[in-house]
C-alpha cells in the first residue's frame, strides 16, 4: 500500500481543515489501490480450473415447479452440471434468521423443494466451462410452474397484517408515554396525514459474487461481505461443517448499504455445487438477479397525528407504521424507536405494524428505520409549521430537549440546534419567504425546505491484532469491512496517533477471518468499535512497553507515546526506540478485545460466532445516544412541465469526533446524495399481479446521476462526547441520508403549494 500525503494538508472542498475534536484529512489508505484497478474484490481472486455459474431464477412468485426440462441446455458443448432441487435437496440444512439469532437474511430455502415462495428464487445452478456457456445453457431451460396468486403488497389479497409487537422474533416494543387523548385535547393545532415510501434496492456497483474453493474439508469463500465472519458461521451451519474449517476472503467491497450483510442462500448452494463437481466454482450474479436473491427496503406506509399549542409545543404525537415483508420472515425497521424521542412531547403513541406477502425478504439499507419513518415525521413537522404559520426552524427549537421524552434519559450530547443554526445561516435560510409559490425565477418556482437528521450512535465489541517494530512499521489486523467508507483510513489513522509514527508506517488488513473479528459493518458500527479496539490493542502494546520505564513498578498500565518517546504516567520517559533495545524485541504484537458500555461479557464470544451484540442508541438503560444534522434543500419546479431540480443542498452534522474530515466529508454527502435519490428518484416497481419487480436493472431503475447533484455542502459542528466510547466517536455513515427526502419534499411544497405526502416526487403527482 502506498498513501501519497504530507504533512500538512491544504483545505480543499473534498479535505477541509479539520475543526475542534477532528483528527486530520488524510487522503485514502486504498485510494491508489482502487483507482490503478489493483484492489481485489471477491470475484477477483483467481482459482484453479474454476467453473462459472450462472443462476436460473423463478418467473413466477408463487407455486411449484411441476417439471424442467433439461435436454436442450444439457447439449450445449461446455456444460458441467445442471443442478436443481433434485440434487441440493437435503445438502443445506434449515438455518435460522437473523432476528432469531441466526445468519440468514431469509428463511426462504431455495432449492430445498420444488416450493416458489417469491419472485426471482434460485431455481437452477448450470456449472459450465465459462461464464457464456452456463449463461446460454441457462436460456434453453424449460420449466414448467404451478402458478398460484401471490399478494404483492399492502391492499393485495391474501396480504396478512399483524402488529410488530406481537411478531415474536423481533423484540420491538412500541414506544409510548402519557396519555395520547389528553394530549391531542389539550393541543391548539392539529395535524393528521398519510405518508409512504416506496421499494427500493440497494444495487450496490459489485454485484453479488460468491467463489467457494474446497480443498479436502476445507472450504475458502471469496465473497463480498459487511460481516465476514457471520458468513463464515452461517454458511458452516447450513452445511453442517466445521466454522474452523471455512475461511472467507474479501479485503474489498464495491458498495453494499446493508445488502452484504445478513448470509444470503446461495453461498451455501455454491458451495455444494463446488463439492459435487470437485472443482471451485465461481458465480456473479446478474443485476436483475440481485433484486430477488438478496435484500431491499420494503415500501411502508404512516399515519401521523401532531398536536401543537400555539407556542409550537407539541402536545401529543402518534405515529402508526406498515412495513411490507416476506410471508415466514418477520422483518420491520421499526422506525418509532427514533421518531417518538425526537422532539419533546409529553404524550407518545406508536404502533408498528408488519404486512406479509409474497415476496423475498427484506433487509436493512443504508439508515434502515430513519429513512422512511423520518421522511413522515419531518414532513408532518413541516406541515405542522405552516399551520401554526411557524418558521420550521423554529418549530424545531422550541421542541428541541436534551432529554428524550419515552423514558426520560439524557442525551449523552445534542448538537441539533447548533446544525440548524450553522446550515441555516450557511444556506441563507432568513430571506426565505414563508409563503408557498413565492419565490419565482423566471418560469422556475423556488422551493426552500429543511429536515431534522438523526442516527442511533451504536457499538458492538471487536478484537483487533497490532504488531510493532522498532523500524516504526505497524500492521494491524482486524476482520472489520470497508464498504467504502473510509475504514482501513481512520484505523490506520487510530494506530498511528496511538504509536506516535507516521500514517505511511502504518499497513492495515482486513475482511479475512483470519484475523480476529469486528462486527458487522452496519449500524455505522465500524468507526466507533473497530477504532476503539485497536486504539486499546495499541494501549495495551504501550503500557507493555512501559512497564519499566524511569524504574516505574510492574503492572505500569497507563502510558502513551509522545513524539518519539513513551511517557508513563508518573512522567517517566523513554525514547520508544530504547525501549525496543531494552525489551530485547524487534516486534512486539498484541492481541486486544474492546466491548462497549451497554455490552455484555459474552460479546466478544459472540463475535467469533459471528454475530454482532450491537449496543448504543436508545438500548442504553441510563442514556440515549445519537448523532445529529439538519438539511436544508433548493428545489426549482418548473411551472409548466413540473420539472424538479436540486439546485444545492447544504448540512450540517455533530456526530462526535470526527476522527478524518475528508472520508466523513464523503459519507455525509453520499448520503445527501442518496437522500435525493430518495426523494425524487428511486422507487423499484412491482406488478400487483404477478408480484415480480419490473425495473430490475440501472436502465429504468432511476438513481442520480452528476447533473442531477449541483452543489452539496457539508459543514462539520464541532461536538465532544466523552460518553460514547474513549474515542468519542459517534459514527456517520448512515446520518446523512436521514430527513433529506422530507427536506426535498418540504422545499417541493414551499414551491408550489403542493404537499407530496408519497415518495418519489415524481412529475406526475405536481401535473393536476
Ligand atoms: Mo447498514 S443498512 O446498517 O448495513
Amino acid at each position: 500500500m502506498t498513501i501519497q500525503m504530507s504533512k500538512t494538508f491544504a483545505a480543499t472542498i473534498e479535505a477541509p481543515s479539520p475543526g475542534a475534536n477532528m483528527g486530520q484529512a488524510v487522503p485514502r489508505y486504498d485510494a491508489r489501490e482502487k483507482v490503478t484497478g489493483q484492489a481485489k474484490y471477491a470475484s477477483d481472486y483467481a482459482v484453479q480450473r474454476p467453473a462459472y455459474a450462472y443462476l436460473l431464477t423463478s418467473a413466477i412468485s408463487l407455486g411449484s415447479i411441476v417439471s424442467f426440462d433439461l435436454e436442450k441446455a444439457r447439449a450445449i458443448p461446455g456444460v458441467l452440471a445442471i443442478l436443481t432441487y433434485h440434487d441440493m435437496k437435503d445438502t443445506v440444512a434449515d438455518s435460522k434468521f437473523f432476528a432469531s439469532g441466526g445468519y440468514l437474511g431469509s428463511t426462504i430455502r431455495p432449492m430445498q423443494s420444488a416450493e416458489i415462495s417469491h419472485d426471482g428464487q434460485i431455481i437452477a445452478i448450470v456449472l459450465a466451462e465459462t461464464y457464456e456457456t452456463a449463461r446460454e445453457a441457462s436460456y434453453l431451460i424449460d420449466v414448467v410452474f404451478d402458478v398460484k396468486p401471490p399478494s404483492a403488497s399492502f391492499d393485495t389479497l391474501g396480504a396478512k397484517v399483524r402488529s410488530a409487537k406481537l411478531a415474536s422474533l423481533l423484540t420491538h416494543d412500541d414506544p409510548a408515554v402519557g396519555d395520547i387523548e389528553k394530549g391531542f385535547a389539550s393541543a391548539d393545532v392539529v395535524i393528521e396525514a398519510g405518508y409512504s415510501t416506496p421499494i427500493q434496492h440497494h444495487n450496490p456497483m459489485e454485484l453479488f459474487t460468491t467463489t467457494c474453493s474446497w480443498d479436502g474439508d476445507k472450504l475458502t469463500i471469496y465473497e463480498p461481505s459487511q460481516s465476514v465472519y457471520g458468513l463464515k458461521n452461517g454458511v458452516a451451519e447450513q452445511l453442517g461443517v466445521d466454522a474452523g474449517n471455512v475461511h472467507v476472503v474479501n479485503p474489498y467491497v464495491g458498495g453494499a448499504f446493508g445488502s452484504k450483510g445478513m448470509v444470503t442462500h446461495r453461498t451455501a448452494l455454491i458451495a455444494v455445487a463446488a463439492k459435487k463437481i470437485k472443482r471451485p466454482v465461481k458465480l456473479v450474479a446478474t443485476r436483475d438477479q440481485g433484486f430477488t436473491i438478496a435484500t431491499y427496503r420494503a415500501e411502508t406506509r404512516h399515519k401521523i397525528r401532531i398536536g401543537a399549542t400555539r407556542d409550537g409545543k407539541l402536545s401529543a404525537l402518534s405515529h402508526e407504521g406498515w412495513e411490507v415483508t416476506s410471508r415466514p420472515d418477520s422483518y420491520a425497521v421499526s422506525g418509532t424507536e427514533a421518531t417518538s424521542r425526537i422532539y419533546a412531547c409529553p404524550n407518545v403513541s406508536t404502533k408498528v405494524n408488519i404486512v406479509y406477502a409474497d415476496r423475498n425478504t427484506p433487509g436493512f439499507m443504508r439508515s434502515p428505520p430513519e429513512v422512511p419513518y423520518m421522511f413522515a415525521l419531518e414532513s408532518a413537522m413541516d406541515e405542522l409549521a405552516e399551520k401554526l404559520g411557524m418558521d420550521p426552524v423554529e418549530l424545531r427549537r422550541v421542541n428541541d430537549t436534551m432529554r428524550e421524552p419515552i423514558k426520560g434519559l439524557p442525551y449523552t450530547s445534542r448538537s441539533l440546534m447548533a446544525c440548524f443554526d450553522q446550515a441555516s445561516s450557511a444556506f441563507g435560510w432568513s430571506k426565505r419567504n414563508l409563503r408557498p409559490g413565492s419565490m419565482r425565477d423566471g418560469d422556475w418556482l423556488i422551493g426552500w425546505g429543511c429536515a431534522t437528521a438523526t442516527y442511533p450512535t451504536q457499538m458492538a465489541a471487536a478484537a483487533a491484532r497490532v504488531r510493532w517494530s522498532s523500524n516504526g512499521n505497524v500492521e494491524v489486523e482486524t476482520a472489520a469491512h470497508d464498504v467504502g467508507t473510509g475504514a482501513y483510513t481512520v484505523i490506520a489513522q487510530t494506530a498511528a496517533d496511538k504509536l506516535g509514527v507516521s500514517i505511511v508506517k502504518v499497513t492495515v488488513r482486513l475482511g479475512d477471518t483470519s484475523f480476529p473479528p469486528s462486527p458487522v459493518a452496519g449500524g455505522s458500527i465500524t468507526t466507533a468499535s473497530t477504532c476503539s479496539a485497536v486504539a486499546h490493542t495499541c494501549d495495551l502494546l504501550i503500557a507493555r512497553m512501559a512497564q519499566r520505564v524511569g524504574g516505574a513498578e510492574d503492572g505500569q498500565r497507563a502510558a502513551r507515546v509522545e513524539g518519539t518517546q513513551l511517557v508513563d504516567s508518573r512522567g517517566g520517559k523513554e525514547e520508544v526506540a530504547a525501549a525496543f533495545e531494552r525489551m530485547g524485541n524487534t516486534v512486539l504484537e498484541q492481541y486486544g478485545e474492546w466491548t462497549p458500555d451497554g455490552g455484555g461479557k459474552g460479546d466478544i464470544k459472540s463475535l467469533y460466532a459471528g454475530r454482532s451484540k450491537i449496543t448504543g442508541g436508545a438500548k442504553l438503560k441510563n442514556s440515549i445516544q445519537h448523532a445529529f444534522g439538519a438539511e436544508f434543500v433548493e428545489v426549482r419546479v418548473h411551472a409548466r412541465t413540473k420539472e424538479v431540480r436540486v439546485p444545492r443542498i447544504v448540512g450540517a452534522f455533530a456526530a462526535g469526533r470526527i476522527l478524518n474530515p475528508r472520508t466523513a466529508r464523503s459519507q455525509l454527502m453520499g448520503g445527501m446524495i442518496w437522500g435525493i435519490s430518495s426523494a425524487l428518484h428511486e422507487a423499484t416497481e412491482i406488478d400487483a399481479q404477478t408480484a415480480r419487480y419490473i425495473n430490475d436493472n440501472l436502465a429504468d431503475y432511476l438513481v442520480p446521476v452528476n447533473a442531477d447533484v449541483e452543489r452539496v455542502e457539508v459543514i462539520f459542528v464541532p461536538e465532544t462526547d466523552t460518553q460514547v466510547n474513549p474515542i468519542g466517536v459517534k459514527g456517520l455513515g448512515e446520518l446523512g441520508n436521514v430527513g433529506t427526502n422530507a427536506a426535498v419534499a418540504n422545499a417541493v411544497y414551499h414551491a408550489t403549494g403542493q404537499r407530496v405526502r408519497d415518495l418519489p416526487v415524481r412529475i406526475d403527482h405536481l401535473i393536476v
